[in-house]
């Protein structure tokens, strides 16, 4: 069943608040670094817009902490400005959530007008999910859009007690959410097999119950990123100096047992004599990391057999780094894995931040199906988890 989306709602002549995720990275003098998830917000302001409705948008960005010198860079002026040029439209600025700016600026809008708040999380009742603060938040508007894919798996008061201020049929979901939500539908329920699983990044720990969901529906796993070497060193192969959780034994073994042949572990490695860029770096086999080497990515052998698999798979699911790919001699497999998977013709959903990351800087983020804007909410859809901020928005009738 297809939730209620903002298709469905009647927005001519309405003020309709929009949940984004504007949480976007930052830039060390607070410019936005990567404006991916405000270009991916532009479908549903733009219905909104387009159809004489006008625009309250609600965002966090960062982490606040309370203290306003501490919490000034996620101030979200630099992200009204670049939604103000991406989406060719006077956006106005509020100081404040739902004071005295907010209410005046919400008050004046009109038809094809945009006002975005200040940071949600500069409020205590946003976390706790206040039903006051929720209240307030809401009164500002005549309807409510989740279009925060990224932040669907909190429970904070812009994403489940805000929604609950509406009557359900005034209620939505994004054009963003409708397609993150149509992705998983299909890597979770309506695979087409061969369908693989390629799980990166650098700890098991992060990835458990991913992989404890995601066996039972996959055919292959592939491993990569350090978390190899926590398997690796589980099945008592010498690591050298290699990233490993050395309390996560028990736990990688119990996923081998539990994965049996469907996981595949790197045939070969790339190991460096330092982890940093411009070390030595070799080729090693499986089982042939040198005593003082670092484990840094896959190697060539790896990437051809990952490769071929990929390219024989009618689904593929991509979350995490194969090696630090940040430094250029250490980027050779993720950029495999991203070149794969953009050659296929399965469908292809990449996740999680540093790969969707990975992707975008490999220039091939249009060649796959989907690059989630998801990072934590995209690991917890993909561990099965259900969202509370989804269960309010009610289904299509
Ligand atoms: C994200 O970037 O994953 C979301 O915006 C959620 O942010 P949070 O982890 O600070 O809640």
């Amino acid at each position: 069943m297809s939730k209620q989306s903002v298709r469905d709602l009647a927005v001519a002549g309405k003020k309709v608040l929009v949940r984004v995720d504007f949480n976007v990275p930052q830039t060390p003098d607070g410019g936005v670094a990567d404006d991916r998830r405000i270009r991916a917000a532009l479908p549903t302001l733009r219905s909104i817009l387009d159809r004489g409705g006008s625009l309250i948008l609600v965002s966090h960005l960062g982490r606040p902490t309370g203290d306003p010198a501490a919490d000034a860079p996620f101030r979200l002026d630099a992200v009204a400005a670049r939604l103000q040029e991406l989406i060719g439209r006077p956006v106005v600025k509020a100081g404040d959530t739902v004071g005295p700016e907010a209410r005046a600026a919400c008050a004046q809008l009109q038809p094809g007008g945009i006002v975005i708040l200040e940071n949600v999380r500069f409020n205590k009742g946003e976390k706790t999910g206040d039903p006051e603060f929720a209240r307030r938040l809401a009164g500002l508007a005549d309807c409510y859009v989740n279009d925060a894919f990224g932040t669907c798996h909190r429970d904070e008061a812009s994403m489940v007690a805000v929604p609950q201020q509406f009557p359900p049929d005034r209620r939505a979901i994004g054009v963003l959410v409708e397609k993150e939500l149509m992705i998983l539908d299909t890597l979770l329920r309506y695979p087409k097999h061969a369908y693989v699983a390629v799980m990166g990044g650098a700890k098991v720990s992060d990835k458990i119950t991913v992989i404890e969901n995601l066996i039972k529906k996959v055919d292959r796993l592939l491993i990569g990123g350090a978390m190899t070497y926590t398997f690796l060193q589980a099945q008592g192969i010498a690591i050298g100096r290699s990233k490993v959780e050395a309390d996560k034994l028990d736990v990688a073994r119990s996923l081998l047992d539990l994965a049996g042949e469907k996981l595949v572990l790197p045939a070969d490695h790339l190991v460096a004599s330092a982890p940093e860029a411009g070390a030595a770096t070799q080729v090693v086999g499986r089982a042939e990391i040198p005593e003082d080497g670092f484990g840094m990515d896959i190697g060539p052998a790896t990437c051809a057999e990952y490769g071929a698999i990929i390219k024989q798979a009618g689904t593929v699911v991509w979350n995490g780094p194969m090696g630090k790919f940040e430094v250029e001699a250490f980027a050779h497999g993720t950029r495999a894995i991203a070149e794969a998977m953009a050659a296929s013709s399965a469908v292809t959903a990449v996740g999680g931040g540093e790969s969707a990351e990975a992707i975008e800087k490999f220039g091939l983020a249009d060649r796959v199906t989907h690059v989630s804007t998801g990072g934590g909410a995209f690991l917890e859809a993909l561990e099965g988890k259900s969202f509370n901020s989804l269960a309010v928005i009610p289904d299509r009738s």
